[in-house]
């Protein structure tokens, strides 16, 4: 439980506002530690066993920004160029290696029972200690999908706005970032900064074409 206050608490402005922003004001710098503190409420999300299976690569420099450039679609240069960062998710397919760890911490914090934690260890340790490389990728994709959304809404909840996107060559890209290919499933590039265009409001399907009641 936390009262932090954001920039924007207001949840309907911050969800029903959002529209996808791909050209920033290009001289806009967001700090280190406000980057490092968006993921840090981001990776509140949730995520399949409490596995937490994404990784973060943070491009604010130039440099960076020509590293991305290598594996992007050219259509998404501008949303490089001009954003203040640009937060690559990739899905960590050997996050179950430490998953001990967040349990030790909360037997030693007092959170749950030795006895509690030998159970979710019986229990869910073996499913990704056996999984194929397929499921593992598949979990780690969903676990960084999830955290993208929440990475989203937490960019405007600090007073920016964002651009989500995945055009580009997948393993290019882990390259270019320096990521093992064994290890980590390129999932998608979230582009963030001041806005300098008016957004287009793109249109839905109804709800109701897109829902079944069972
Ligand atoms: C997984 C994913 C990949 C996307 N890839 C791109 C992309 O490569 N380039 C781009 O300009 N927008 C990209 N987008 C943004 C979508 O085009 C945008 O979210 C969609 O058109 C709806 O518009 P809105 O975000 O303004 O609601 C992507 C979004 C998602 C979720």
């Amino acid at each position: 439980m936390t009262d932090q206050k954001f920039v924007n608490n207001d949840f309907s402005d911050v969800v029903l506002n959002r529209h996808s922003v791909r050209e920033f004001e290009p001289n806009v710098k967001i700090s280190r530690d406000e980057l490092q503190q968006m993921i840090a409420e981001t990776i509140q999300a949730p995520s399949a066993c409490n596995l937490q299976s994404w990784h973060f690569v943070v491009v604010d420099t130039p440099e960076g920004k020509a590293k991305l450039k290598e594996a992007a679609m050219k259509f998404n240069y501008p949303q490089v160029d001009t954003a203040s960062a640009i937060i690559y998710l990739a899905g960590d397919t050997e996050s179950h290696l430490v998953y001990r760890d967040v349990w030790n911490q909360a037997v030693a914090e007092g959170r749950i029972t030795p006895e509690k934690r030998d159970e979710i260890f019986s229990s869910f340790l073996p499913l990704y200690e056996n999984a194929t490389p397929e499921f593992l990728q598949m979990d780690a994709t969903i676990d960084c999908s999830m955290a993208a959304m929440q990475l989203l809404q937490v960019i405007r909840a600090h007073g920016y706005d964002a651009n989500a996107w995945a055009g580009y060559d997948p393993q290019k890209m882990l390259t270019a970032l320096g990521l093992d290919q064994k290890r980590f499933v390129p999932v998608m590039a979230i582009s963030l900064g001041k806005s300098a265009e008016v957004p287009l409001v793109s249109t839905r399907y109804p709800a109701s074409d897109v829902t079944e009641f069972l």
